[in-house]
């Protein structure tokens, strides 16, 4: 399941309930549906997912019966199942609690609400998981996940990111990058179902890295690794299938994607204390050399040593992410590619920096 998307089972036999949930979960998951429990169980075994759905009329037996049989089957007992159907909230609620289900969701429910409990389970675990790193490894990665919902909220209700927390919570991050102890940590995103926490992430952790291999001091590399956590804030308003498309975008369509830099620097502008660094790592990360970036197409001189370790740092993470459409590219094609074909946009003096600093820590 390393590097792949989180497969979702759904186990409904309502046909058209059945393709609505296959289809509103198709673009940011795996999906196997069935229709009856027996075709279930079969499935199941042969590819556990992360997430169970089931409907509570599921036949023979219904859905309840079905979940409480889940339980008795080893490989598939630990699996979070929730149980949906049109009933009365309380009366579903109660229902999952009786047969071991770890959620309901009422029908009809609406896509985001969907979407927000699988999410919500899929990370449950993968967080999880992050108790067996190194006590720094977790901390940076339990803190910073933290914060990074947190921003979102602060966002959504326009208020000022409360910078201080986010310095702080990126600290033992730091630390782990200076001891050459973080490759837990960009793994450990890895899995995240929070593509835009797992990425910022990343690219805080390699900013990071790149102001310890510069020997910048502890104040400065905080305000990095601030920065990277921020930096692409401003993608909560860009819609969800804009950001998840897989391929090549419209020319309407990244115009859309494009106004996430100027919407990042909107929502960062709300406070009045975010440092000048994390200012530019925010609005000149899409910028590149030739002047062929965004927003402003900024050219050579114009682009500072931080808008060229950004840019860097930001694209390096893009072609290794993991995304719904892609498995993670490997280090070195990205670096290969970054070399060869980008070097109009990328700074290479940097590049060949980055590339000492990444064999230096072993990532992969
Ligand atoms: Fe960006
Ligand atoms: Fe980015």
């Amino acid at each position: 399941m390393h590097g792949q998307v989180a497969l979702i089972a759904v186990i409904d036999s309502h046909d058209a309930s059945r393709q609505q949930v296959t289809q509103a979960l198709m673009s940011l998951y795996r999906v196997n549906a069935y229709a009856d429990s027996e075709r279930a169980i079969h499935g199941l075994r042969a590819a556990p997912p992360a997430v169970i759905l089931v409907d509570e009329q599921v036949p023979p037996k219904g859905g309840s019966a079905f979940i409480s049989h889940l339980k008795h089957e080893p490989a598939l007992a630990a699996i979070p199942t929730v149980i949906t159907g049109k009933r009365d909230e309380a009366v579903l609620a109660e229902m999952a609690k009786q047969c071991g289900a770890v959620g309901s969701l009422p029908k009809p429910f609406r896509r985001s609400a969907l979407i927000k409990t699988v999410t919500a389970l899929i990370n449950r675990n993968v967080e999880a998981d992050w108790d067996n790193l190194p006590e720094i490894q977790r901390q940076a990665l339990k803190g910073t996940v933290e914060v990074f919902n947190n921003i979102s909220d602060f966002i959504a209700a326009g208020e000022p990111v409360p910078f201080g927390s986010v310095k702080e919570a990126c600290a033992p991050l730091i630390d782990a990058v200076a001891k050459n102890d973080f490759k837990g940590i960009l793994n450990g995103v890895r899995e995240h179902d929070n593509y835009s926490y797992a990425h910022s992430m990343r690219v805080a952790t390699l900013l990071s890295l790149f102001g310890h291999t510069l020997g910048l001091p502890k104040e400065d590399q905080l305000v990095l690794a601030s920065g990277g956590l921020l930096h692409d804030a401003g993608k909560i308003s860009i819609p969800h299938e804009v950001l998840n498309k897989p391929g090549r975008l419209t020319e309407e369509e990244f115009t859309v994607m494009k106004s996430h830099v100027t919407e990042t620097i909107k929502f960062l502008d709300v406070a009045h204390d975010i440092p000048k660094p994390v200012m530019i790592i925010a609005a000149q990360h899409h910028e590149k050399l030739d002047g062929t970036g965004y927003p402003n197409g900024l050219k050579g001189g114009a682009l500072n040593d931080l808008a060229r370790m950004a840019s860097i740092v930001d694209v390096f993470s893009a072609l290794t992410d993991r995304r719904v459409y892609k498995p993670p590219m490997p280090a070195e094609k990205a670096l290969d590619i970054m070399t060869h074909e980008m070097d109009h946009h990328l700074d290479q003096h940097f590049l060949a920096l980055f590339k000492t600093m990444l064999l230096d820590a072993v990532v992969d």
